[in-house]
């Protein structure tokens, strides 16, 4: 009998006789290391941490009441698949009145999800063949471009520079990537960039989807998060149900990252086929919670307030990053504040600390100043800071400013001189 290999088992696409044997470490990995030996060198001193990806308080209580009083009745007990019509509902009622959305048929143009990331997991499924590209852009989420490689498909990367706005250049895409794509993934107010995109964009989008024959996804988990005007979706763009996608998610929105639920929309045959590989991998998320989903669409002075709270931060958050040297602007968008990383510190006597790029900064950061941050190296170096760090109270929110104020003053960055904008 051959030797039981437990190695050869693994699929290519995930290292194959490779797979477990790097040490490479993530930059996420890099990070909470650095953060667990800031703490074991400074034992209580106090770590601020802007680098989370997720709300930092809980679901309203009038969104937990409802999944209590829904988790009692025997009617949600089931295997939900792809949903009853209430989440349907509430979705298309959300789409017209806060975003602008009319006409969408909750039966035919709406599927709930267990979440836009397991929704962007399943998309690639229904679109890529092997050899066909995704255009997606970066820095980014990478849920969808990595779905893609699974499925032997390629990925063309549009960077977001802040000479363009941090929209991506469609006409840089070349024609031998275009006649092989099948999808343009977006993602607006964006993470990480805090960008918003504009209906001149969005109009611009259509017309180059129509040319090229591309479908368009656009996941939307931020769009409410807006600290003026409107929520922009792109379905409210002439055209952009013929083309796509778009993809609405209770987490940020609400405060629910770990309930798991949200909605995909849009051009009815993309929704079917979406429906019809998702029943194909998983049984639809717990009817109580999607009822409970539904009550926030239906409630949107919720993230209202949350996105007020994210505004007053945002402010604060600025001020602070200009007094330390940041070229840093306040969103419109999101919770990501995201600026150019500055290529030397003061460091200790003697010895100036110089970065090469946004991942030394980070981690530099944390070391020594105690303040964790994300760092981005795809198109430029640069840092996140995100405002949903724990904070007891105002009192206390403004003592952490204050506090953050001082470590990054102390550390006297220098920034490279800016040419071309
Ligand atoms: C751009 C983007 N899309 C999707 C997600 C995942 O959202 P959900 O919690 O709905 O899966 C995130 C979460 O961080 C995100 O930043």
């Amino acid at each position: 009998m051959p030797e039981y290999d437990l190695q050869r088992v693994f699929a290519e696409r995930i290292g194959g006789m490779q797979y477990g044997k790097s040490h490479a470490l993530y930059k996420f990995e890099k990070i909470k290391r650095a953060k667990r030996a800031a703490t074991l060198a400074h034992p209580g001193a106090e770590i601020i941490d802007l680098g989370v990806g997720e709300p930092d308080e809980m679901a309203f209580a009038e969104v937990v009441d409802k999944l209590c009083s829904e988790a009692r009745l025997p009617s949600n007990r089931g295997y939900a698949d792809n949903g009853d019509m209430v989440l349907k509902q509430a979705a298309a009622r959300y789409l017209e009145r806060v975003c602008g959305v009319s006409g969408i048929d909750p039966e035919t143009e709406v599927v709930h999800s267990i979440g836009s990331k397991a929704a962007l997991s399943i998309l690639p499924a229904m679109l890529i063949n092997p050899g066909e590209y995704v255009l997606m852009t970066t820095p980014g989420y990478p849920v969808f471009a990595t779905h893609t490689k699974y499925y032997g498909g390629l990925v063309h990367n549009l960077p977001l520079t802040e000479e363009n706005s941090f929209l991506p250049d469609l006409d840089s895409v070349p024609p031998s990537v275009l006649s092989r794509a099948k999808v343009l993934v977006l993602n607006y107010p964006n993470n990480p960039t805090g960008a918003s995109a504009t209906p001149e964009f969005f109009a611009r989008t259509v017309v180059f989807a129509k040319q090229h024959n591309l479908v368009v996804i656009h996941d939307a988990a931020y769009a409410a998060l807006v600290f003026e005007g409107k929520p922009l979706s792109f379905l409210a763009t002439p055209g952009a149900k013929e083309v796509g996608l778009e993809l609405h998610s209770a987490s940020k929105t609400f405060n629910m990252t770990g309930w798991r639920c949200g909605f995909v929309a849009g051009n009815p045959l993309l929704v079917k086929a979406y429906g019809d590989v998702k029943d194909n991998s998983d049984s639809g998320q717990f009817l109580a919670i999607q009822h409970a989903a539904a009550h926030g669409f239906d409630h949107p002075e919720i993230t209202e307030q949350i996105a007020a709270k994210y505004s007053r931060r945002m402010d604060r958050l600025a001020q602070v990053l200009a007094e330390a040297g940041f070229s840093a602007r306040k969103p419109k968008g999101s919770f990501f504040l995201y600026t150019r990383a500055p290529k030397a510190a003061a460091g200790k006597p003697g010895q100036p600390a110089r970065f090469a790029n946004a991942e030394e900064v980070s981690q530099w950061l944390i070391t020594e100043k105690l303040v964790s941050t994300v760092p981005w190296d795809d198109a430029g170096a640069y840092l996140r800071f995100s405002v949903t760090f724990v904070a007891k109270d105002r009192e206390d929110e403004g003592r952490i400013f204050g506090e953050l104020q001082k470590r990054l003053c102390s550390a006297r960055f220098e920034f490279q001189a800016i040419t071309g904008l």
